[in-house]
């Protein structure tokens, strides 16, 4: 059994994203993030400040747009706006959740795909299942992507079972995986007898939200498990899968926290470097 060590393959991709960052600002071409945060909740604040600091690793420049938490929809509308129409803002993400007085969908609509860096938006969505190449893909399943990618482990062919079906994770990472030749199955709260459809998965990827819905009696012997789940209890966190019995079976898994964590904030800033590399061919 193998741990995908998700740590470690974000700090390569960061390293390799810096260099071709630095090459690419040699030929003229700029990289800059907006992140629009709305309102002080800590857990977004974090994450925010986050993303400014490995922004400022790889070398892309970074803009952190704090409002006030009574910012009126047309003012959020105002913000986002005037970073649509600023050619040197090549990625623009607003943080969520946004505060309950707000309407976030009609906030991202705003947002052109070719800046949706966050990759949630009905152009890029429709361009990842149109399998279109220029299409921004959403930060957490394009990570664990990367990290089926990093470890070599072949996919066309492969059985893939996801659990969950979220806009943000479980979706688009069934439709990244049908893009790489993979059948897929996708499950769902609403699925009757989970470990029917569990146990014949090659890879089994978990996006769900409850500790350790997977058990090691659901698993077949050589599963590659991807754990996108965090949730907390007690101040701890665990994954979505009991780490402790399905590695017994495992051929690779990822741990929670340190396996596909790590991965969103790099992809996002891959999606960032994408952006400003789309934005330059498109000037040519
Ligand atoms: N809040 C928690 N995760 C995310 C994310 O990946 N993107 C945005 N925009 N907000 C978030």
């Amino acid at each position: 059994m193998q741990i995908i060590d998700g740590k470690l393959v974000s700090k390569t991709i960061r390293e390799e994203l810096s260099n071709k960052i630095k090459e690419a600002q040699e030929r003229g071409v700029q990289f800059k993030l907006s992140v629009i945060i709305v309102g002080n909740d800590p857990a977004s604040e974090i994450y925010v400040s986050n993303k400014a600091k490995g922004c400022h690793e790889v070398g892309i420049l970074s803009e952190t747009v704090k409002m006030s938490e009574n910012t009126t929809q047309e003012e959020l509308e105002k913000a986002i706006l005037e970073r649509v129409n600023d050619n040197s803002v090549t990625g623009i993400l607003v943080q969520l959740p946004l505060p309950k007085h707000l309407d976030s969908q009609s906030a991202l609509k705003l947002i052109p795909p070719e800046k949706d860096v966050d990759g949630f938006s009905d152009g890029n969505v429709g361009k990842l299942t149109l399998f279109k190449n220029d299409a921004l893909f959403s930060c957490t399943p394009f990570g664990m992507i990367k990290l089926l990618e990093h470890y070599n482990i072949p996919l066309a062919g492969k059985h893939a079972v996801v659990v969950g079906r979220s806009n943000i994770v479980g979706k688009p990472m069934s439709l990244m995986l049908l893009n790489k030749d993979c059948t897929v199955t996708t499950c769902h709260s609403r699925t009757p007898n989970l470990a029917d459809f569990t146990k014949n998965a090659d890879i089994l990827v978990c996006a769900v939200g409850k500790k350790h819905l997977i058990t090691e009696d659901m698993v077949k012997d050589g599963v590659v498990v991807l754990d996108a789940g965090i949730n907390r209890v007690d101040g701890k966190i665990y994954g979505d899968v009991d780490f402790d019995g399905v590695s017994r079976k495992a051929s690779y898994i990822t741990p929670v926290p340190g396996g596909v964590g790590p991965m969103t904030i790099t992809m996002l800033l891959y999606n960032t470097y994408l952006a400003g590399i789309n934005n330059e061919t498109r000037r040519v």
